[in-house]
C-alpha cells in the first residue's frame, strides 16, 4: 500500500487505542491506584465502582492504571494477576469463569462447571494478589461471580465499570455489604477539554498540516454537543478517509460535513459485540419505530426465538447501549405501553 498523505498513524482514532496518558482524568487516574495500592503492599485491596456518561474514559482510564501495572510491576510487591472482563459480552457468572481461567492461561475448560471453573481460579489466583475489572458491570444477568470472589479470593481489589450507577441498588444485599465500593465519579468533559482530547488524538493521526483548523472546529463542536468522545473518533477518521478518496492533501470542511452526513451508519457502540437476539431486534427497529408489543410480533414473524420476557431484556440492553430509545406512555388509550424507536443518530 502507497503511504497515506493524510494519516500517519490511523490506529490512533481506534477507540481501543490507548494513549499514554489521559489528559483531565488525572484524579480519576489517581484514585484507581489508590484502590490497588493497599494490595501492592501486600494487604487487602479496596473496591471501586466507577462510574459516568458513555464515552468519557472510563475504560481508558481503567486500562491505563492496569497496563501500568502490568508493565512496570513494583519489584516489591507481590506477584498480581491482572484481570478485565467486559460483561457487555460475558453476561454471565459461567462465560465470565471461562474468561477468566483463559487470561490466568488455564486452557482445559471444557466440561468444567461454574464451581469446577471457580475452584481452579481461586486456586491459581490465591497464590498471588488479584485486581479484577468488571466493565459494562449492569449488563451481567447474575452477580454470583462477585460473590465468589468476594469471599474466597483472599487478596484483591475489585473494580465495577458502568453508566448506570444506579445499577448498584439493584444488586444483592448479601454482595453489598460485603463489596463496600468506594464510588469514582467520570464528570462529563468541558467543550474545551473536548477539543484538547480530540486535539491530541488528531495529532497522533495525521500528518502536521493536513487536518485544516476549521474542519477540526466542526468535529470538535458535534463531538461537544453530544459529549461523547467516540462520535469525534469517528468523525475524524472518516474526514480523514474522505480526503483520501478524493486524493487531496488537506481534510477541508467538505470532508467534516461528508462524514457527519454519515452519521446514521455510526453507533455509539460496535453492534458486532451485540448478541443474535439484540441484532435481530435492532434490524427491526431500524426499520420501523412501534409499540413493544407490535414489535414483538414482528420480532416472532422474522424467526424471533425468544419469550417476551427476553425480548424485553434485549430492548433495555439496545436502549443502555444507545442503539434505540424507548419511551413508555402511560395512560394512552391501550394502558401503558412502551415505544421503541431506533437512535438514528442525526439527533448528534
Ligand atoms: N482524557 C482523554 N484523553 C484521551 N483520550 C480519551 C480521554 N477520555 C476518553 N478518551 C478516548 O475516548 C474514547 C472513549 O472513551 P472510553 O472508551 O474510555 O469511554 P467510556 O467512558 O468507557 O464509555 P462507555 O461507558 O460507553 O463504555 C476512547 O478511545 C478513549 O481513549
Ligand atoms: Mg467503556
Amino acid at each position: 500500500m502507497a503511504e497515506s498523505r493524510i494519516f500517519k498513524n490511523e490506529d490512533a482514532l481506534d477507540t481501543e487505542w490507548l494513549p499514554k496518558n489521559l489528559p483531565y482524568r488525572e484524579t480519576q487516574h489517581h484514585q484507581i491506584a489508590a484502590c490497588i495500592k493497599p494490595l501492592l503492599q501486600g494487604r487487602n485491596g479496596r473496591n471501586c465502582i466507577i462510574s459516568g456518561a458513555p464515552g468519557i474514559g472510563k475504560t481508558a482510564a481503567v486500562k491505563l492504571v492496569l497496563k501500568e501495572l502490568e508493565e512496570h510491576p513494583d519489584a516489591s510487591a507481590p506477584d498480581t494477576a491482572i484481570l478485565y472482563v467486559n460483561c457487555w459480552q460475558k453476561n454471565t457468572t459461567y462465560k465470565i469463569f471461562i474468561e477468566l481461567c483463559e487470561q490466568l492461561g488455564y486452557k482445559f475448560v471444557q466440561n468444567k462447571n461454574t464451581e469446577d471453573l471457580f475452584k481452579i481460579i481461586a486456586n491459581i489466583v490465591n497464590k498471588k494478589a488479584a485486581v479484577f475489572a468488571f466493565d459494562e458491570i449492569d449488563k451481567v444477568e447474575d452477580c454470583d461471580f462477585l460473590y465468589h470472589i468476594f469471599t474466597e479470593i483472599y487478596k484483591k481489589t475489585i473494580l465495577l465499570i458502568t453508566n448506570h450507577p444506579q445499577w448498584y441498588a439493584t444488586v444483592d444485599a448479601r454482595i453489598k455489604s460485603r463489596l463496600l465500593p468506594e464510588r469514582i465519579d467520570f464528570t462529563a468533559y468541558t467543550t474545551q477539554e473536548i477539543a484538547g482530547i480530540l486535539r491530541s488524538r488528531a495529532e497522533y493521526a495525521f500528518h502536521s498540516g493536513a487536518l485544516e483548523d476549521a474542519t477540526f472546529d466542526i468535529i470538535a463542536q458535534k463531538t461537544a454537543q453530544k459529549g461523547d468522545l467516540r462520535l469525534g473518533l469517528y468523525l475524524l477518521r472518516e474526514a480523514g478517509l474522505a480526503a483520501e478518496e478524493q486524493d487531496a492533501r488537506k481534510i477541508t470542511t467538505e470532508h467534516a460535513n461528508r462524514a457527519l452526513a454519515k452519521l446514521t451508519d455510526f453507533s455509539i457502540k460496535p453492534e458486532e459485540a451485540l448478541s443474535p437476539e439484540a441484532k435481530l431486534i435492532l434490524e427491526l427497529v431500524k426499520t420501523q419505530s412501534g409499540k413493544m408489543g407490535d414489535l414483538f410480533k414482528q420480532y416472532q414473524d422474522i424467526g424471533g426465538s425468544g419469550t417476551y420476557k427476553t425480548f424485553q431484556r434485549r430492548v433495555e440492553e439496545l436502549n443502555a447501549g444507545g442503539f434505540i430509545e424507548t419511551k413508555k406512555i402511560i395512560g394512552g388509550k391501550d394502558g401503558t405501553t412502551t415505544m421503541l424507536k431506533h437512535k438514528s443518530l442525526d439527533e448528534f
